[in-house]
């Protein structure tokens, strides 16, 4: 269980998150939303430990994680994927395989060296990623470079080299930002698929409210770096105030979904 309990995150004057709470159940899906500029990013680099709050805690089971570095977060189990895709280079085997660099125990020198510990150990590395590319649906372009490949496999590659930490909590910020409708539905099947072959808890981060309500067993709304409901799908889809910080209207009427908001879709490439 991911237990995040009163985490306030300060820029300078601005306040990017106020006493954030909320715990993601194991194996469940939580979807964190809310307009441009709420505190989601903010809050996944506090969960992996790139910004630290000025007050609040997060805890993994019985592990405080709040002051832990970052590649200590990692190594207990969460693993994320950033809004921008990192560029990358090399293979998509070679980026599955830097995934999988925490988990790994022959030393640098033994795996340059060749020794035969550390040659068992990669081998049975790769043999791992060639399953999670065949997971995500990479296995085709598995030693292809990943400049090569569209956009929708690029951020694909992403999830994958997180899924490559073998995580116990998968933080996904926008997987489907900036995708076209195939790619948001094959991703959004991945994702399924992965939750239910792995087991894993996945916080998801999501403009798409179609992808988000079909994913999502929980859902926790932030409006500038605020708590602003909780809850099912269903129940947040109707909670006046998210209607009201999405579109802006008082009220709105029962049938009207909370459609994706997504400004930044013209930034993608
Ligand atoms: N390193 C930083 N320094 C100063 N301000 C920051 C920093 N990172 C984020 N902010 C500010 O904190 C607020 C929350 O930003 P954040 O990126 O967490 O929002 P978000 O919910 O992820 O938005 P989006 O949906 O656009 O990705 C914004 O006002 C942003 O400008
Ligand atoms: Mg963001």
């Amino acid at each position: 269980m991911l237990a995040v309990r009163g985490v306030t995150v300060r820029f300078a004057g601005l306040t990017a998150l106020d006493g954030v709470s909320f715990t993601v159940a194991p194996g469940s899906v939580h979807a964190l939303i809310g307009p441009n500029g709420a505190g989601k990013s903010t809050c996944f680099n506090v969960l992996s430990g790139l910004c630290r709050p000025v007050a609040g805690t997060v805890r993994l089971g019985d592990t405080e994680l709040t002051r832990l570095a970052p590649h200590r977060i990692a190594r207990l189990g969460v693993a994320r994927t950033f809004q921008n895709i990192v560029t990358t280079e090399g293979t998509v085997a070679d980026n599955l395989m830097l995934g999988r660099h925490v988990l790994t125990r022959a030393g640098f020198t033994a795996a340059a060296l060749r020794l035969p510990g550390a040659v068992r150990e990669q081998r049975a590395h790769r043999a791992r990623v060639r399953e999670i590319a065949e997971l995500v649906g990479l296995d085709a372009h598995f030693d292809t470079p990943v400049t090569a490949l569209s956009y929708g496999d690029r951020k694909r590659v992403e999830f994958a080299r997180a899924l490559c930490l073998e995580p116990d909590v998968l933080l996904l910020d926008e997987p489907v930002a900036g995708m076209n409708g195939a790619e948001r539905a094959r991703t959004a099947r991945v994702i399924g698929e992965v939750r239910a072959r792995l087991g894993l808890s996945v916080v998801l981060v999501e403009h798409d409210m179609g992808l988000v309500m079909r994913l999502a067993d929980e859902v926790t709304v932030l409006d500038f770096g605020r708590p602003l409901a909780h809850g099912t799908p269903d129940e947040v889809r109707r909670h006046p105030e998210v209607l009201r910080a999405y579109l802006g209207a008082p009220t709105a009427p029962e049938e009207t979904p909370v459609t994706a908001t997504d400004a930044r879709q013209g930034d993608a490439p």
